[in-house]
């Protein structure tokens, strides 16, 4: 798993990005682009809407100057919580800010409210949760049951910290996007002139043992990875550019074998072991897969 083809895309639009000061997304989230942005933005071609089918923590979005964007994902607790701050901004962020207290950092206060994120049906109050639940959680995971419930246990952390710059920059940035709760094909197929797609899926796992894919009951299995590069040929069939990142093993080099890949290595935060924390080979499919 050392390294393999380099391809840096020709027209990288240098004016699409925020090279000099980099946003730190508000949300930690497993699999998140912000440490390594300036490899994904060497690969993203011009064009005048950014859609990501796959939104997670949102650092792709927040450090790309599109002017519009369309920024999915099937987890319908995040898309909620991105729209409580484009809709209410800093009331939201008085809100939900007022649940970080030293009270609720214990691991009782935790469970209790962890409780009653997976029953809450009340939009601002859920999504205040929602934050709380991800800097008070073990690793800041997200991660649910086959009932569709929240259940990564308690962090531990001293003192969390309520991210409202990050918040309030998010904000500013959400006034160009659409958010949507959706399946990665229909987003897709939103695509037209002017449109770019940057899919971030859940990684192939490197080992049988090492998935992880849990960011909503769903799962993410391979023949989700297969449909993912269908879709992707079919897209860039019809002049659509698609980049792709996943880890570079021999399925996911297999499945965009007709595609130029940029290959690099990475750490990776996501193991509760900090042992296996180790380096992982990530690999970015820039578009033009049927041109070579
Ligand atoms: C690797 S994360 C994306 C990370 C993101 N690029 C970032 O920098 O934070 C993958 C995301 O895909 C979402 N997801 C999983 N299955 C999906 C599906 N079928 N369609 C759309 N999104 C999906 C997960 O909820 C998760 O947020």
């Amino acid at each position: 798993m050392t390294d393999s083809v380099i391809a840096i895309h020709r027209e990288y639009n240098k004016a699409a990005t925020n090279r000099n000061k980099q946003m730190k997304p508000f949300l930690k989230w497993a699999g998140s682009k912000y440490r390594i942005m300036d490899r994904i933005l060497d690969t993203l071609p011009k064009g005048n809407r950014l859609i990501e089918p796959f939104a997670g923590s949102g650092a792709v979005f927040l450090n790309t100057n599109f002017e519009e964007y369309l920024i999915a994902d099937t987890n319908a607790d995040l898309i909620n919580l991105f729209k409580q701050i484009q809709s209410h901004g800093d009331d939201f962020i008085d809100y939900a800010s007022s649940l970080f207290s030293p009270e609720n950092n214990t691991e009782s206060a935790f469970y209790e409210l962890r409780n009653e994120f997976n029953e809450c049906v009340e939009p601002i109050r859920k999504s205040s949760l929602f934050i709380y639940l991800n800097r008070h959680c073990f690793n800041g995971l997200c991660r649910y049951n086959s009932k569709g419930k929240f259940n990564v246990p308690f962090g531990r952390y001293k003192q969390p910290t309520f991210p409202t710059e990050a918040i309030r920059n998010f904000q500013k940035k959400s006034k160009r996007a659409i958010f949507e709760i959706a399946d990665f094909k229909a987003t897709m197929d939103k695509a037209d002139d002017g449109s770019i797609i940057y899919c971030d899926p859940p990684y192939v796992p490197l080992t049988a043992t090492a998935s992880f894919s849990a960011y909503t009951q769903l799962g993410f299995s391979m023949a989700d990875q297969q449909a993912l590069a269908d879709h992707a040929k079919k897209l860039t069939a019809r002049g659509i550019p698609v980049v792709i990142s996943n880890h570079n093993t021999e399925f996911t080099r297999s499945l965009y074998s007709e595609a130029k890949i940029t290959s690099f290595d990475v750490q990776r935060f996501i193991s509760s072991n900090a042992n296996n924390r180790n380096k992982a080979a990530e690999l970015v499919i820039p578009p033009e897969i049927s041109c070579d």
